[in-house]
């Protein structure tokens, strides 16, 4: 008798320990459950407006990788605050940004608002280099390979899409030499893309800094005043009647992003160099060159491309200040 309270007790006790830990678990599925719904809603809300916007909406992003370049051999692999430059590139859209909760909201924030198709469905690196794929899918990325033949990361991008042989719209070639590029532009090309069913390529440009004017890596770009290409120059351009750097005229930079419709980059290789390609060594002239049109948005990007190994100390330098390690 004496034990007796002594297993009620217990027993009261412990069911009272489970009722409470069974209220807060109730709590954490009835949260959970709202939250469920919640995202599933936006997402199928999402899914259903794709189909009311179907053109180019399937969008495939490539990330053409050589090894052997002439300024800068095994340039994608080269570290930048210990990660290979590549990595960055390929997380950009999603995991890049899984840092907090913070970062994850505004992921799905910026999943609900952008256009429906605009981000990439699916990335590939394409290389030639055993080296670089085994880098990349050490890092869970997906590879394709391609040949040595290729002579620049256009054929790249169009040797890659026949590999695949899947359904694309849109291939945007994300140039792995610019780590620091937002994929707020990369989506901005995509989606001026889509909204020009008579362009067959976008780009962008942003503000030229007049310490630049004069370097020929620099690429300078005139547009018309509906955002179509007119020209692209290693020059400066317009040139000032005076022979100086105007101070005051928005020169623009050209970026190295760029977006493709499918059934032009297919015979995009094919056309014949043209005169003007040839003479400023800008594969984009070729484009103009044969009246294609050429779809270019403005933003607001500090460029910081990587071409030569002095480049990486300065970029990291750069990461740093930023907080992006
Ligand atoms: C050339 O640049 C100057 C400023 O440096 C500017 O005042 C002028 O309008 C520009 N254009 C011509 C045709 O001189
Ligand atoms: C890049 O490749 C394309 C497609 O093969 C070719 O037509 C173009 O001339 C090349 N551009 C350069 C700068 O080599």
């Amino acid at each position: 008798m004496a034990n007796f309270p002594s297993p009620c007790s217990s027993s009261s006790s412990s069911s009272t320990a489970s009722f409470g830990s069974s209220t807060s678990a109730k709590t954490w599925v009835v949260h959970g459950i709202v939250a469920g719904v919640a995202i599933a809603a936006a997402v199928g809300a999402r899914a259903y407006m794709t189909r009311f916007d179907k053109f180019r909406s399937r969008v495939l992003g490539i990330i053409p990788a050589r090894y052997a370049s002439s300024r800068f051999p095994g340039k994608p692999l080269v570290q930048i605050l210990g990660k290979p430059m590549i990595q960055p590139l390929l997380y950009l859209n999603f995991f890049m940004r899984v840092k907090s909760l913070v970062g994850l909201l505004k992921i799905f924030v910026h999943y609900l608002c952008t256009l429906p198709g605009a981000s990439c469905s699916r990335k590939f690196v394409a290389t030639d280099d055993e080296k670089i794929a085994d880098c990349c899918l050490q890092f869970g990325a997906d590879v394709i390979m391609t040949s040595e033949t290729c002579k620049n990361g256009t054929e790249r991008c169009n040797e890659a899409l026949q590999k695949l042989g899947k359904n694309y719209d849109i291939v945007v070639n994300i140039q792995g030499d610019e780590p620091l590029i937002e994929p707020e532009i990369i989506d901005g090309v995509v989606k001026a893309l889509q909204a020009a069913p008579d362009a067959v390529f976008s780009t962008a440009v942003t503000s030229l800094k007049p310490e630049d004017a004069h370097d020929p890596n620099r690429v300078k770009c005139v547009i018309d005043n509906r955002g179509y290409a007119i020209y692209f120059s290693r020059g400066l351009i317009p040139f000032n009647k005076s022979g100086k750097v105007n101070q005051q005229f928005p020169y623009l930079l050209h970026l190295g992003i760029q977006s493709y419709d499918v059934k032009f980059l297919r015979i995009y290789p094919d056309l014949q160099p043209t005169p003007l390609q040839l003479e400023e060594d800008l594969e984009q002239l070729k484009v103009l060159e044969n009246g294609y049109k050429m779809k270019v948005i403005k933003v607001n990007h500090e460029a910081h491309g990587v071409d030569t190994p002095e480049d990486v100390g300065k970029i990291e330098s750069l990461m740093r200040e930023r907080n992006l390690s």
